[in-house]
């Protein structure tokens, strides 16, 4: 996909956190839209990731550079917005909902609030910079509202949203105080993507119990007063780039070093941000009973886990991160030789051009959250392979990708002995089966890469709002 042709409406992405898309980041999000952006070209619009302590609630300073063809445009919080809507509603309340979690929910009345403020002063800032025939693109949890709010600004411009994590189940999301708001909030878009049929299937149950709708077409829902459009679009990779890298010198150092040092040794790779949707513990229970189980493994294999810190901020994270460091420690405590160690476990964030080359050193790619919107680890493990001796992809029926990737060895995370047994197939599977199983898992991620997400959802935005047009909001 070229740069958007003069004439044709200027990309305008907006999210909660925005990357220089030169540079390299962690998180499936900041990663797929740099990708696009970068070569759409386009503005980008989202929090600076400062925290103003000078500003008053409900507003910020604005920054705008240039960062190749991409203008990008950052708001400042105040501390109190920041902790009420990231810290609070976003990452108190609905991710731990939305993937499933209503256990780790924390309902805190005050917390709503801070998010309407924080995406009425988004609404407030963008507007002035948005031009007549923008095509505006918002992700993700964090700003649900977003579009409501333009609207009552008098945006009248195309927008769409794309929702990156899971949509639960209706009775799970009627779980949240004030969730028919927020389902309101989302018919002031144009358009809605989900990662997946289940999240669609979701939607379609929840509008359907809860506010009335009425399916008027296949992707099209009426409530409110409004019709819209709603699909699953599963995210993909920009597979090119991902090979480039793959074969370009750091890539390349990185997977030597790899195979020096483990040159006896079968490894495993592990790659996330560390979140307790990823089910980190439960792949740690697995591989220990692998070795308990399976002796030959021991001394055999090891398992390199890298977790990015993430979201440090809120109590969860800090469980997540002691259950860790104490897991790994009587893995290797217990298994461990002098001159072998099962598991190396790094908490940090490793530079993505590195990646690839971890990827292909290793022979198992481990990625098996609890639940999880798409997972774009799980694509990146398969197009880093080697196709003449592929490693093997243990993927979790519970991720996105699940119901794309149908060639890997899917397993349920929570059943230990299951997962342990699916390890232990992928270590030991034949050459032939092995590349079988890959060349089937490229096709699809090269039929659904990142250029094709992207076409589609913006195809379909620019559809949906021809057919809308002059309905009244609200
Ligand atoms: P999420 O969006 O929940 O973080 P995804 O798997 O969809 O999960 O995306 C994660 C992205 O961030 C991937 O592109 C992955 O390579 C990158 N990433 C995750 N963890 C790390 C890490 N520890 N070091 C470097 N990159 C990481
Ligand atoms: O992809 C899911 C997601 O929540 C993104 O919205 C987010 O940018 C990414 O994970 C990383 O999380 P955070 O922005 O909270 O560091």
């Amino acid at each position: 996909m070229g740069h958007r042709d003069l004439g044709q409406p200027r990309l305008v992405v907006v999210s909660n956190r925005i990357a220089d898309p030169r540079k390299t980041a962690a998180g499936g999000l900041a990663v797929a839209l740099a990708d696009v952006l970068n070569s759409t070209g386009g503005l980008w619009f989202g929090w600076s990731g400062k925290i103003d302590d000078e500003a008053p609630q409900g507003e910020g300073k604005v920054h705008v550079t240039q960062a190749g063809s991409v203008k990008l445009a950052t708001v400042d919080l105040c501390r109190a917005d920041h902790d009420s809507y990231y810290l609070g509603y976003a990452n108190g309340v609905l991710w731990p909902v939305f993937h499933y979690r209503l256990d780790l929910a924390d309902f805190d009345a005050g917390y709503i609030a801070g998010y309407r403020r924080v995406n009425q002063l988004f609404a407030k800032k963008l507007m002035p910079l948005l031009r007549p025939d923008d095509i505006i693109w918002v992700h993700d949890y964090h700003l649900i509202p977003l579009a409501a709010e333009l609207r009552a600004l008098g945006c009248t411009q195309r927008i769409g949203f794309f929702l990156h994590i899971p949509l639960p189940p209706p009775l799970i999301l009627a779980a949240i105080p004030g969730h028919d708001w927020l389902i309101r909030a989302l018919f002031a878009y144009d358009l809605v993507g989900f990662q997946s049929q289940a999240d669609l299937s979701h939607f379609a149950g929840y509008v359907t119990a809860e506010a009335h709708a009425q399916q008027v077409e296949e992707h099209r829902w009426r409530a409110f007063g409004r019709t819209l459009e709603a699909n699953a679009f599963p995210i993909g990779l920009d597979v090119e780039e991902f090979t480039t890298l793959t074969h370009a010198p750091e890539g390349r150092d990185m997977y030597e070093r790899m195979r020096s040092e483990y040159s006896r040794r079968k490894l495993l790779v592990g790659v996330d941000r560390l979140d307790y949707s990823k089910g980190l513990p439960q792949r740690m229970r697995a591989f220990r009973h692998l070795l308990d189980k399976y002796p030959e493994a021991r001394n055999s294999a090891t398992l390199v886990q890298i977790a990015s810190p993430s979201r440090e901020d809120v109590e969860a994270y800090n469980d997540i991160l002691k259950e860790m460091e104490s897991l790994c420690g009587s893995i290797n405590g217990n298994f461990g030789e002098l001159d072998w160690m099962p598991v190396r476990y790094l908490h940090r964030t490793v530079a993505r051009a590195r990646l690839p080359g971890l990827y292909r050193a290793s022979r198992v790619g481990l990625v098996t959250p609890l639940r999880d919107g798409m997972n774009l680890v799980a694509k990146e493990f398969v197009v880093a392979q080697n196709p003449e001796d592929p490693g093997v992809l243990v993927l979790s029926r519970f991720a996105g990708a699940a119901e794309q990737m149908r060639e890997a060895l899917l397993v349920n995370p929570y059943d230990t002995e299951g997962t342990a047994a699916a390890i232990q197939l992928a270590l030991s599977m034949p050459l032939e089966e092995r590349r079988e199983r890959h060349e089937h898992l490229m096709k699809t991620i090269r039929r659904q890469d990142v250029h094709w997400w992207c076409q589609s959802f913006l195809a379909a935005l620019e559809k949906a709002q021809a057919e809308v047009k002059g309905t009244p909001w609200l």
